[in-house]
């Protein structure tokens, strides 16, 4: 019986995430808390909720003692532009926050907890093209800097305490649910909003940067998969590659205008999320995902956009 508790189930992944595992652990099992942001309507009325701050160590065991939690997804976390823009809340949530969880989570000997990297764990010096699961790994943004330290402690915590923490290194992701609002790959959703508002997007991103993305759907099941996944199987844990598609801001436009053709795009460049985006890899290999517990993406950049469109 799985009895979980999701931290940031406000944000882009968690509010989506969230009904998911409802479905599947049944409404009651499944404990949805955010900070600041407040929870989607959806999701408060589904099943219980609450509110965390991940800096309290004593929040977290109250809840983790309260609603007898055996699974922890954590998700709360500070976005790259945000974290450039304030270091201090960065270390705070992303680094304090991230320790805290692991000492409650050793402290009440929690079965499983997922913790989430980034394409953003990896750094200038690492090889952008096809980005094996092993490589250089030296990000120079606060968010990359806490996503190895994220990836790092999760070993740990397996090694010297049988802690059995896992993570995939998820790209940018494609979603509609919550506004987009601080991170790099954001355009990816910003666009589609734009689509449907006025059918013109100024993109921040140059149009041929190149980022590894996945449609919401794909980065759900990679969350629940590796959730999942025989731990006989694993000899990585913290953390996978995984990727559906590798897009530039052109290619995705071009595509919408084969649907909507009255669209158009310009290029303002941000130079500050450029140069976030031009440190993370263009491309990654996530074969050791595949081999480990069988990940496969089901979206590429058409079905993306089909069933985007009709949402
Ligand atoms: N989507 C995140 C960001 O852009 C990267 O993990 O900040």
């Amino acid at each position: 019986m799985k009895r979980i508790l999701v931290t940031g189930a406000a944000g882009q992944i968690g509010s989506e995430l969230v009904p998911e595992l409802r479905k599947i652990y049944g409404s009651d099992n499944v404990v949805a808390a955010s900070n600041v942001t407040p929870l989607p309507d959806d999701i408060r009325e589904s099943g219980p909720s609450t509110t965390v701050n991940v800096t309290d160590y004593g929040q977290i065991d109250g809840l983790i003692k309260k609603y007898d939690m055996d699974t922890l997804y954590h998700l709360g976390s500070i976005l790259s532009v945000s974290a450039e823009q304030n270091r201090r809340l960065a270390y705070q949530v992303n680094i304090t926050g991230l320790y805290n969880i692991l000492e409650a989570a050793k402290d009440n000997n929690l079965q499983r907890i997922i913790v989430p990297s980034s394409i953003a764990a990896f750094g200038p010096d690492t090889p952008l093209d096809n980005t094996p699961n092993e490589t250089i790994q030296r990000p120079n943004t606060i968010y990359g800097i806490s996503k190895v330290f994220g990836e790092l402690m999760g070993d740990y915590y397996f090694h010297k305490f049988g802690l059995d923490v896992r993570g995939v290194r998820l790209p940018g992701i494609i979603s509609w649910k919550t506004e987009p609002t601080a991170g790099t790959t954001d355009y990816a959703m910003s666009i589609f909003y734009s689509v449907i508002r006025e059918q013109h997007y100024n993109c921040y991103l140059k149009p041929d940067t190149r980022l590894p993305m996945m449609y919401m759907p794909d980065a759900i099941e990679a969350s629940i998969q590796l959730m999942e996944a025989d731990p006989n199987r694993l000899i990585h844990r913290n953390a996978f590659n995984v990727t559906a598609m590798h897009l530039d801001p052109q290619t995705l436009a071009d595509e919408i205008k084969k649907h909507i053709p009255n669209f158009t795009i310009e290029y303002k460049i941000d130079q500050d999320r450029e140069s976030i985006a031009q440190s993370w890899p263009r491309t990654i290999d996530d074969s050791v995902a595949k081999k480990e517990w069988d990940w496969s993406a089901d979206y590429d950049l058409d079905r993306t956009i089909n069933e985007y469109l009709q949402s």
